[in-house]
């Protein structure tokens, strides 16, 4: 029915027959899932679910940007664990997989020409350039995905309706890569600086010209894996201070008259951005790459993720935003504050409850609501040391944000969520899968 949206289905019951009408594929996907959703009920809980004799549903999304992150650099998982955690995304119709594919305590992919990534930057442990870090203990831990593992989680991805952003996080979270490619660095940088999560001068530098070079060949390779319209290059919590020990990041911003350090961000995100934009891609990024001047609005999309206000300032500086605010859309947050809970608590934890209420928009004026494209949830690895809280951690929360990113808030209903969530799939992590990635020892 070419009348209707690419996300748009429509099911008619009937007494023998149910016909499924969608423009194309995306929607006919969609139409299927529900499909296999009702069947599922009907069959694993009969009595409470049935399958429909008679009328009509018709369906599409509130937002096209409907996406899960995971950290796969704090933690790495398997491949086999990645497509479960797709499947999960898929069932759930969700869009995007945000794959974080750096952070300070590791590097996750193999770049032509810096082999010091897959070989240093990719491991951490007693003695090497970056120390035993959440819980991985003593022994080498780490590795890359190789670009045959990418391709089969992009191949993958697609072929359910997902679309795979990758992230390289800079200018901060680069510890390990400033510890494999010292060369990075201002050799004439003095004092240390640290990020919030402690690490000492872990920001690229963006006087140094060969950071630019180095970039150039990451997103070369990246825009090669990746067929997404979106590269995300992080730009979160630069502290205030990084570079001021640096002479050449010091006369940089002499020269151009900048007093403030998120100036100079702007100016390195802003060039990031014309590499980006020079392999055909867009920009995405965190909120905090509007600082300073920020990244150019007009092919890019930043993730609000501090509070859910800070989505409106983004739109109101002429961003498309997807919104993550840490209160409702960060699954590592714990649950509630029972001492027995997993997850981290600097944002308070995120009840259920709470991550279902999630409104997104709803406090924006009218003529800024169509710079809101999406809402994704977050899955940051810190605490997941332990396979066994993956599920724990994700589930149901995970379908209280699907659901958000689906449905319209008049149409969305806490009892139904209730009874329906039960059904839906985890990935099973954590129940004696073999891991071939962690504490992986000997070299890569
Ligand atoms: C973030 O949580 N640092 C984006």
């Amino acid at each position: 029915d070419t009348m209707l949206a690419p996300e748009a289905y429509r099911l008619r019951f009937e007494s023998d027959t149910v016909a499924l009408a969608a423009s194309g594929p995306a929607g006919f996907r969609y139409g299927w899932t529900t499909l296999g959703q009702i069947l599922r009920g009907a069959r694993l809980r009969e009595g409470t679910f049935a399958f429909p004799k008679t009328g009509v549903i018709e369906d599409a999304p509130r937002f096209p940007f409907r996406g899960a992150h995971l950290d796969v650099a704090r933690q790495i998982y398997s491949l086999d664990e990645v497509r479960r955690f797709v499947d999960c995304l898929a069932w759930n119709k969700l869009n995007v997989l945000h794959l974080h594919l750096s952070d300070d305590e590791g590097w996750r992919l193999d770049v032509p020409g810096y082999p010091e990534l897959a070989e240093v930057a990719a491991w951490r442990g007693l003695g090497l350039a970056v120390p035993p870090l959440l819980g991985s203990g003593v022994d080498r831990y780490g590795g890359v995905y190789s670009s045959a593992d990418l391709v089969a989680i992009v191949d993958h991805a697609a072929s359910l309706g997902l679309a795979v952003v990758p992230e390289i996080d800079i200018p901060g979270h680069c510890y390990c890569v400033l510890q494999a490619i010292p060369s990075l660095r201002d050799p004439d940088e003095t004092g240390v600086y640290r990020s919030i999560q402690g690490f000492p001068n872990n920001c690229l530098n963006p006087a140094v010209e060969k950071t630019y070079e180095f970039l150039a060949a990451v997103f070369a390779h990246i825009a090669g894996l990746f067929p997404a319209p979106w590269i995300h290059v992080g730009g979160d919590e630069v502290p205030h201070d990084a570079w001021l020990g640096s002479p050449m990041a010091r006369d940089l911003m002499a020269k151009n008259g900048w007093t403030e350090v998120f100036e100079l961000q702007s100016h390195f995100l802003k060039r990031v951005q014309g590499i980006i934009r020079g392999l055909g891609k867009r920009t995405g990024a965190w909120e905090e790459a509007a600082l300073g001047g920020g990244v150019d609005g007009g092919d890019s999309y930043l993730v609000a993720w501090r509070k859910s206000a800070s989505g409106r300032e983004l739109a109101e500086a002429g961003y498309d935003v997807v919104l993550a605010p840490a209160e409702h859309a960060y699954f590592d947050m714990a649950q509630s504050d029972e001492f027995w809970e997993p997850g981290a608590s600097w944002a308070g934890t995120v009840p259920l409850a709470a991550a279902y209420a999630f409104d997104p928009g709803s406090e924006w004026p009218a003529g800024l609501r169509s710079r809101l494209i999406g809402v994704q949830a977050c899955l940051w690895s810190e605490n997941l040391c332990d396979r066994g809280l993956f599920d724990h951690l994700v589930f149901p929360r995970l379908s209280a944000i699907a659901e958000t990113a689906w449905t319209p808030r008049a149409k969305k209903s806490f009892p139904r969520f209730l009874a329906i969530h039960p059904l839906m799939p985890v990935t099973g992590m954590g129940r004696n899968r073999p891991d071939p990635y962690s504490r992986v020892a000997g070299p890569p």
